[in-house]
């Protein structure tokens, strides 16, 4: 009999804080029943006290999802926990995920406390939580930093306190596998009650080593894995879950196994990479679109003679097709339609015929349409009505000639034309919108990323704009660069919630 080692997902709360990561509360239960279809054993869902839109979020996803325990984080003070509480009142199974500081450096500069109040506040914010549901999560956070002979007294404090479940996370990164794996057997040897409860990982990425950390840790006797899709997390993010997921699945004699259908790893990562405007790296470990593609001639005739000789995994098992059938303008809407189901893409109502539109335009200007080219025709998937749109841009640049655009745009019902010249098409472009709306908006970052290979390839743009001290951000995509930055540009200030977008 294997062990079964829990899935605990935090790519609603970890990887949701990330800047340029913020989903709305539909596009969280989006993500949420996803990972309910993936099979993770636990969503953490939000920090209810950080805003009321996170409040909101939780409790849409505590009634959303039924199989998963539905998690939410709390500090230990118990404001924060009686929010925690009230978002999770819908919820099938919740769990309140409730913590501090427990290494020197945060007990002495963060909280300016000591050891012993800092066990007192512990455990009196886990008695607290218990009183109101029955599955509490304690956290030590920063325990990668922190003393094991204190980690082992406020471990058995929490434990005897009611905590169901002990987390231990490494929260800066620090480290190394032999570190970590030596502090989970020092808790597990010593903490009084620790085979009572489900002890937990947590681990980021600042040294690359967040998956060799939770695999250590796992090997020490962790059960439960606190990881994110895609990696995704704080600074350089979490411990990826496909990673760990299909490292359990590869290796039978670390006698592990999990609850996840990983043949839906691939549309899951893609739905919060495209949500979250969060780019996968080609390279990417389990889902990156170079993990399962062989370039040298060495590789490409061992592949031929035997797939076993390149690869360790079957990309089908991660949810990823081979890409035989090749997508053109002649192919039709069944084929189409086809392809989509097979990446996970549900479509409903007239959605087929706005893709198939969408797709033929892309595939009029791009012979081969990629797997990633649909995902992104399906980005932002709606018929929601823009303040602002494009109706025409025409721009000249090149070498020895001045940089110019001119542009027609519709805003709240009214049309707009205007020129400009600048040190390229898109800032001419960038310059000729806000000759419109006023120059009351700054670019802080822009990011264009081609899909795939060739010169007709799709260019994904990114772009975080700011106005009025806030950031929005903006994405598009198409095969001319200069159009999808143009757009991407327009994404962001049709978020603006100002009443007057025109400024003339
Ligand atoms: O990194 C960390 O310590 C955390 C805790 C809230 C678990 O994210
Ligand atoms: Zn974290």
């Amino acid at each position: 009999m294997s062990d079964r080692l829990i899935i605990f997902d935090t790519t609603l709360r970890d990887g949701e804080q990330v800047p340029g990561c913020q989903l709305s509360t539909i596009e969280k239960v989006q993500v949420a029943r996803a990972l309910e279809e993936l099979g993770v054993d636990v969503i953490e869902a939000g920090f209810p006290v950080s805003s009321p839109g996170d409040f909101h979020s939780v409790e849409c996803i505590a009634q959303a999802v039924r199989k998963p325990i539905v998690c939410a984080l709390a500090r230990a003070i118990n404001s924060d926990i009686d929010l925690a509480a009230q978002a999770l009142k819908g919820a099938e199974r919740g769990r309140i995920h409730t913590g501090l500081g427990t290494s020197d450096q945060h007990i002495r500069y963060k909280f300016k406390s000591t050891r012993e109040q800092i066990i007192e506040q512990a455990v009196s914010a886990t008695r607290y939580a218990r009183n109101l549901i029955d599955d509490v999560e304690f956290y030590c956070e920063d325990a990668g930093r922190a003393d094991n002979d204190f980690l082992v007294r406020i471990v058995e404090a929490v434990i005897k306190a009611g905590a169901t479940v002990v987390n231990i996370p490494d929260t800066t990164g620090v480290c190394t596998p032999d570190i970590f794996s030596e502090k989970i057997k020092y808790i597990k040897e010593h903490a009084e009650g620790i085979d009572n409860v489900t002890l937990s990982v947590h681990c980021h990425n600042d040294l690359g080593l967040a998956t060799a950390n939770t695999l250590a840790a796992v090997q020490a006797g962790a059960r439960q894995v606190q990881v994110a899709m895609n990696g995704i997390g704080e600074r350089a993010g979490n411990a990826a879950l496909e990673e760990i997921v299909m490292i359990a699945r590869s290796h039978p004699e670390l006698n592990l196994s999990t609850g996840i259908d990983t043949t839906r790893l691939f549309h899951t990562s893609r739905l919060v990479s495209s949500l979250m405007n969060m780019p996968v790296q080609a390279n990417k470990a389990i889902i990156g679109r170079n993990a399962f593609s062989h370039s040298s001639g060495i590789h490409q005739d061992g592949i031929i003679k035997n797939r076993r000789n390149y690869e360790i995994l079957n990309p089908k098992d991660v949810g990823m097709l081979d890409s035989s059938m090749i997508l053109t303008a002649r192919s039709g809407r069944a084929a189409l339609q086809q392809r989509c189901q097979l990446l996970g893409v549900e479509l409903e109502g007239k959605q087929l015929n706005v893709l198939y539109d969408r797709f033929l335009q892309l595939a009029d200007s791009k012979t081969d349409i990629s797997d990633q080219d649909i995902l992104s025709l399906t980005e932002n998937f709606s018929e929601r009505k823009e303040r602002a749109t494009l109706d025409y841009l025409n721009v000249t640049s090149g070498k020895g000639v001045e940089n110019s655009a001119t542009i027609r745009m519709t805003i709240d019902g009214v049309q707009y034309e205007s020129q400009s010249s600048g040190n390229g098409p898109v800032d001419a472009a960038i310059k000729s919108i806000k000759k419109i709306t006023g120059n009351r908006m700054t670019i802080r970052e822009f990011l264009i990323q081609a899909m795939d290979h060739g010169s007709d390839d799709t260019g994904k743009v990114h772009m975080q704009v700011e106005f009025d001290g806030v950031l929005y951000y903006g994405f598009a995509a198409d095969t001319d660069i200069v159009n999808a930055s143009v757009q991407a540009f327009i994404n962001a200030v049709n978020k603006f919630p100002c009443e007057k977008l025109v400024q003339l």
